[in-house]
């Protein structure tokens, strides 16, 4: 397949940055997205030209990493993967592409397509863990009874692989799917029950420093999320603030 790819490149945070075109040719409808791109900067290092920066580690789909706002979708068309899962059958010979970063103020461009999305490991240290004593006297988890829907819900919630296309996605740049999936995964369990006042509470409370717009039910996040979080996980999460808020 022959391409045309309109790619974001931007020198740094404080650079205007701007789209640009490239021409890339002999690629293999087999290849990832991501050898795509290897492709492109190949042939750009090959003409001294500066390769195009973007984010990406265990290319299967668990990291999170690879944050790319492909034809104007998180992640490109496809639903339930990230990019480094989409395939270059999903398009065809002659396409043109449009790469863009992640955008969010709270995800600010570092280079190109890499941004930084620090934001969400803080919204992780006010609250998204639990504390276990791990001095050997730890109680076996086969001890707590736990019913096999809330081990499922649980389960779901924790797929989350904090890539932040729902806040990308969002109109509002709201994180709310990724915070509730966060809290949704220890409130579920009764190994969460001991933080989770102040988890809930102060998970919210980063949030909202962090810039991120509110959420007004569109319903794109849940779209466009690789691991189907549902939106179960926000109302969930309201009424954990709720009850959170009253008895603080
Ligand atoms: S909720 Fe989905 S889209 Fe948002 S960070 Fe988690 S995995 Fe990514
Ligand atoms: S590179 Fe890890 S999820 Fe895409």
């Amino acid at each position: 397949m022959n391409l045309t790819l309109k790619i974001w490149r931007q020198k740094g945070s404080n650079d205007k940055g701007q789209m640009v075109e490239y021409n890339v040719t002999d690629i293999s409808e087999h290849m990832s997205f991501l050898e795509m791109m290897d492709v492109l900067n190949e042939q750009l290092v090959a003409k001294d030209e500066e390769p195009v920066a973007f984010d990406h580690d265990c290319r299967e789909g668990i990291c999170g990493m690879c944050s790319m706002y492909i034809n104007g979708e998180a992640h490109g068309p496809d639903r339930g993967i990230t990019t480094c899962q989409l395939h270059m059958r999903t398009f065809n010979d002659g396409d043109t592409i449009t790469i863009e970063p992640f955008r969010a103020n709270s995800f600010p461009v570092i280079k190109d397509l890499v941004v930084d999305r620090m934001a969400f490991e803080r919204i992780q240290q006010a609250g998204g863990f639990i504390s276990v004593n791990t001095s050997g006297n730890t109680q076996d988890a086969n001890a707590i009874p736990i019913s096999k829907h809330a081990a499922d819900e649980a389960m779901d919630a924790a797929t989350c692989i904090g890539c932040g296309a729902c806040v990308a996605s969002c109109k509002n740049s709201s994180a709310m799917l990724f915070v509730s999936a966060k809290v949704s995964q220890y409130a579920l369990l009764p190994q969460g029950q001991v933080e989770a006042t102040d988890r809930v509470l102060n998970m919210v409370k980063q949030m909202d420093e962090e810039g991120f717009g509110n959420c007004t039910n569109t319903g794109a996040c849940e779209v466009e999320c690789p691991k189907g979080i549902s939106l179960e996980n926000i109302a969930r999460m309201n009424r954990e603030y709720l009850a959170a808020s009253l008895k603080g």
